[in-house]
Order: structure tokens, then C-alpha cells, then sequence
């Protein structure tokens, strides 16, 4: 991650000098603790010579507005206030932060007219500046010269939010602060090439998590072999490095109590393997590990926020390379749980990962239940498009859960069908089941190999092939990696699993 503004929470307060950061409501009002920085007189004029109507989000700003001894006035949209959801916190963080270009000292009077902001709201907006200022420029190698995200300038600035409750805020910034380190580390995970991070190099970055008392243990293949996970192994051979099942281990409930489990998808690159994929947009396969990165992110923000609740993540590390002891079409793997797959496509490698992945985690477990998250199938996107992810689960209760969580949380996901319809299309005359179907209903095909995986326990996959990378840039999120995951399912933990 590149430089990171400092954030800090006072009470309101007179705004004489550096960057003012306002709010401004639809049809121009603001709170009266705003139009004290400013004044009605310049607010109107410079509403009345420009476009700007406070429109969500919308923002504009002026280099030294006359009257004031300011560098720099910022005004941020929120629409009508009363409408406000989370989410938008965010939004309204990202884009003020992306005004203030130079600005070495930022106040933003977080203050509405007719409305409250709550502590909540403040870490929110926070929130969105610490999203907003990700940059995955580790490569650059001359610094603040042009740079293909934009033409943003990276800031280290000083910024204190003036807010009716500092003490709240700063309290529920505690919070946000985690969950900005955890969606940040899956955004730097999946951005990194898989030149630098392959299956060995992720697990290392996953036993940089015992330094926040999360339990550890990495499993190489020869553990794997002994446990019988033939699925993922198959995937793995192909390449020359060797694959790892990373299994962390969050303790923050009650001793005994069953743990919650995440899963996620950890394929450091994805060739196709002899099934190989077109050249065109092959680089993106750097990507399909976002699953895994999530998963870790998440377990990142748990544990920094000690939240009270026992998880598991666990995530499977593979290259799926093209190579002379690469898997081939039509080999029959077994999987730890005994079944039998016939591979029929290489390309669909994720599922076969997550078969082991998740039997190991449910028999080892018990957990109350899974969720894995896979970069799966390009069918998802032909399903939902970029802005939703596919949510597929065997318990309506959890499905219900996530789906809340997303509507929440802007990472927005959308229900799909399970049944035996698709469940038979996956049955073949050599094994116990091939691993791809028909060419429609692809995603859904996908999940139902999955499903056969987790025994009666309550799962739900998660489809995030459109919205962990490559998704268009947001008010909060300008990096190719979104992070998707992690603010979903922390959410989720923090409003059904914790107390
Ligand atoms: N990792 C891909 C899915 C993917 C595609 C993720 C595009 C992100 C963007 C997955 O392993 C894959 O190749 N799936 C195949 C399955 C098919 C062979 C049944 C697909 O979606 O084409
Ligand atoms: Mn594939
Ligand atoms: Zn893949």
C-alpha cells in the first residue's frame, strides 16, 4: 500500500486556514457548522456559477476561495440526507479524498443539515478515504511522475474530521481502520503478479497473521497426498511450484463453541492448464486467487478488531500450469472425500481445489458453517454482470444473511438456483462426477460440484469471477483489485456471529 492519509476526530471547531471539506445536501443547504467556515454569500455563488447540486457523492472544489484565507474548499454531495445508507459514508470519503489533490492539512466538517452523523457515520466516510487512497504502486519506479491510475496525487495528508461525537467516532474507527488493513492486503495480494506470488509465497504472507494471535499451520503436498486430496493435487502438478492448503484458525468466542469457516479459491495463476485459455486477457488469471486473498483479508480485520467469535479460513494454494506432468482432459482424480472426478477440462481447476478444500474443512471442523469465496466461472459474469456477486447456499437462513451483509455493505450479491436438475448434469459413465456440465448454466453447474463437497453442513459459494477484479473504478475503490469479501463478510461476522 502507498502513503496513507492520517485520519483524527475533533469537535467542531473554526476552519480558518488549509483545505475545507463540506457537505452539501440537494438543493444546496448545508449545516449551520459548516456555513460558519464559509459563509451563505460564496456557498450560493458558487453553486450559482457552477453545475453543482449535491447531487450523491458529486463533488467540486475551489482553489482559494475569496473572503476566506483557505488554500482549497471542498464541497461533497450527499443528496437528501434522510437517504443516506452506509455504503454511502464510503462513497462521500472517496470523493472528497479525491479533491483534495496537495492538501498537506484537510478539516472536513462532517455535519448535516436536518440530520445527525453519528460515530458510525464518521468512521464510515474514514473508511472511504483509507479505500480511496489504495494504490498498488510498489512497481513504480519513478514515484509521482505520471501515473495510469489517474491523475491523483498520492497524499500523506493530515486529516482531521470535525464531528458532533469524536469519541464515537473515533471508537467505530477503530473498527474501519481494521477492515481498511484487511480490504487493502487482499487488494495487494491479488494485484501482485504471480511472477512474485505463487502458492509458497502467499502461504508466507499468511503466516504473517501469527503476529496478530491468529493460528497458523501450512500443509505441504506431501501432507496433502496423506490426507488424500488427489482433487487439488491434480490441479497443482502441472507447475513447478508446489501447492500449500493454509489453515488459519481466529479464536475470539468461547472456548468450545463450533468456529464459523471461510474457504477461499487460491489459484496464483491460472493458465488453463492443457485446456489452455485464449492468450487475450490471460494476464488477469493473476488475479484467481480472490478468493483466498479475501478469506485472508478477512481473517486480517477479524483478528484486529479481536472480534468475539471463533473462524476458520482456510484456502487452497495451486498454479494451474501447462507442463509435461500437467493433468490431463479425461484423467479420473480422487478426492479426499473419496469421490471420484473425472477432469474433462482442465480450465475448470477452481472447483476441483475447493472439493478438498472444503471436505477437509467440514470434516476437521465441524464448523457452524462455510462460506467459500472463488473466483469461479466467466458464466457468473454473463449471469450478474460486474456489480453483483453469485450467491449459492443449501441454508436460506445464511443465504439471507449474506444477502443482507451486501445490501449493507455495497460488495451487493444476487441469489441463484441450486437443484437435481443441475446437479445431474455433472454425472458421467467413468467416475463419480466430471467437472464441467453443459455449456449453459455454467456458474450454477460450478456450485453444484461444489454442494457435493459439503455434506449436510450450511454452505453458501460465493461467484466473485466479475467483482474481486477488473470491476469499474468506484468513489472508494480505484485499484484493478477490488477487495470484495472482506467488508461483506466482516459485516456479516459483526451483525449475526459475534455475542
Ligand atoms: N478462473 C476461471 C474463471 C474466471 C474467468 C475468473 C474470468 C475471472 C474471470 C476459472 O478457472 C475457469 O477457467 N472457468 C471456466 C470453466 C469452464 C471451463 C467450465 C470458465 O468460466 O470458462
Ligand atoms: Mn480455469
Ligand atoms: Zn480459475
Amino acid at each position: 500500500m502507498s502513503k496513507r492519509p492520517s485520519i483524527s476526530f475533533a469537535k467542531f471547531a473554526a476552519v480558518e486556514n488549509g483545505t475545507a471539506v463540506l457537505l452539501l445536501a440537494s438543493e444546496g443547504k448545508v449545516a449551520g457548522e459548516a456555513e460558519s467556515v464559509v459563509g451563505q454569500a460564496l456557498l450560493s455563488r458558487i453553486i450559482d456559477v457552477s453545475d453543482f447540486k449535491g447531487k450523491l457523492a458529486a463533488s467540486l472544489s475551489t482553489l482559494a476561495p475569496a473572503g476566506t484565507e483557505l488554500d482549497r474548499l471542498v464541497l461533497v454531495g450527499t443528496g437528501d440526507p434522510a437517504e443516506l445508507k452506509a455504503d454511502d459514508w464510503l462513497k462521500l470519503g472517496g470523493s472528497a479524498f479525491a479533491k483534495i489533490g496537495k492538501a498537506k492539512h484537510v478539516s472536513v466538517v462532517l455535519a448535516l443539515p436536518e440530520a445527525e452523523v453519528s460515530g458510525e457515520n464518521a468512521a464510515d466516510f474514514a473508511l472511504g478515504i483509507l479505500l480511496r487512497a489504495y494504490s498498488f504502486d510498489k512497481y513504480k519506479t519513478k514515484k509521482g511522475k505520471s501515473d495510469d491510475e489517474g491523475k491523483e496525487e498520492k497524499s500523506s495528508a493530515k486529516i482531521t474530521i470535525l464531528v458532533a461525537d469524536p469519541h464515537a467516532a473515533k471508537k467505530a474507527f477503530a473498527n474501519a481502520e481494521a477492515v481498511a488493513e484487511g480490504v487493502n492486503l487482499a487488494r495487494d495480494l491479488v494485484n501482485e503478479p504471480a511472477n512474485i506470488l505463487g502458492p509458497v509465497e502467499f502461504a508466507e504472507r499468511i503466516e504473517e497473521l501469527k503476529k496478530l494471535d491468529v493460528k497458523v499451520e501450512i500443509l505441504d503436498p506431501k501432507d496433502m497426498k496423506k490426507l488424500g486430496m488427489g482433487s487439488l493435487l491434480g490441479v497443482a502438478q502441472g507447475s513447478v511450484r508446489p501447492a500449500r492448503l493454509a489453515i488459519m484458525e481466529w479464536q475470539g468466542g468461547k472456548g468450545k463453541e463450533a468456529p464459523i469457516a471461510f474457504v477461499g479459491k487460491g489459484v496464483t495463476f491460472d493458465s488453463g492448464g492443457v485446456s489452455i485459455k485464449p492468450a487475450a486477457g490471460m494476464e488477469e488469471m493473476k488475479g484467481d486467487m480472490g478468493g483466498a486473498a479475501a478469506v485472508t483479508g478477512l481473517l486480517h480485520t477479524l483478528a484486529t478488531r479481536k472480534a468475539k467469535v471463533n473462524v476458520v479460513g482456510i484456502v487452497g494454494l495451486v498454479e494451474n500450469m501447462v507442463d509435461g506432468n500437467a493433468q490431463r482432459p479425461g484423467d479420473i482424480v480422487t478426492s479426499m472425500s473419496g469421490q471420484t472426478i473425472e477432469v474433462l477440462n482442465t480450465d475448470a481447476e477452481g472447483r476441483l481445489v475447493l472439493a478438498d478444500a472444503l471436505y477437509y474443512c467440514n470434516e476437521r471442523f465441524q464448523p457452524k458453517f462455510m462460506v467459500n469465496l472463488a473466483t469461479l466461472t466467466g458464466a457468473i459474469m454473463v449471469a450478474l454482470g460486474v456489480s453483483r456477486a453469485g450467491l449459492f447456499s443449501n441454508d436460506d437462513t445464511l443465504a439471507a444473511q449474506l444477502f443482507d451483509a451486501g445490501q449493507a455493505t455495497g460488495e451487493k450479491l444476487w441469489r441463484m438456483p441450486l437443484g437435481p436438475d443441475y446437479d445431474k448434469l455433472i454425472d458421467t459413465k467413468n467416475a463419480d462426477m466430471k467437472n464441467i456440465g453443459t455449456r449453459f448454466g455454467g456458474a450454477i453447474i460450478a456450485a453444484q460440484f461444489l454442494k457435493r463437497f459439503v455434506g449436510d453442513t450450511a454452505w453458501a459459494h460465493l461467484d466473485i469471477a466479475g467483482t474481486a477484479m477488473g470491476a469499474p473504478a468506484t468513489e472508494y475503490s480505484q485499484s484493478w483489485a477490488s477487495g470484495f469479501g472482506v467488508r461483506l463478510l466482516d459485516r456479516l461476522v459483526h451483525d449475526n456471529f459475534e455475542g
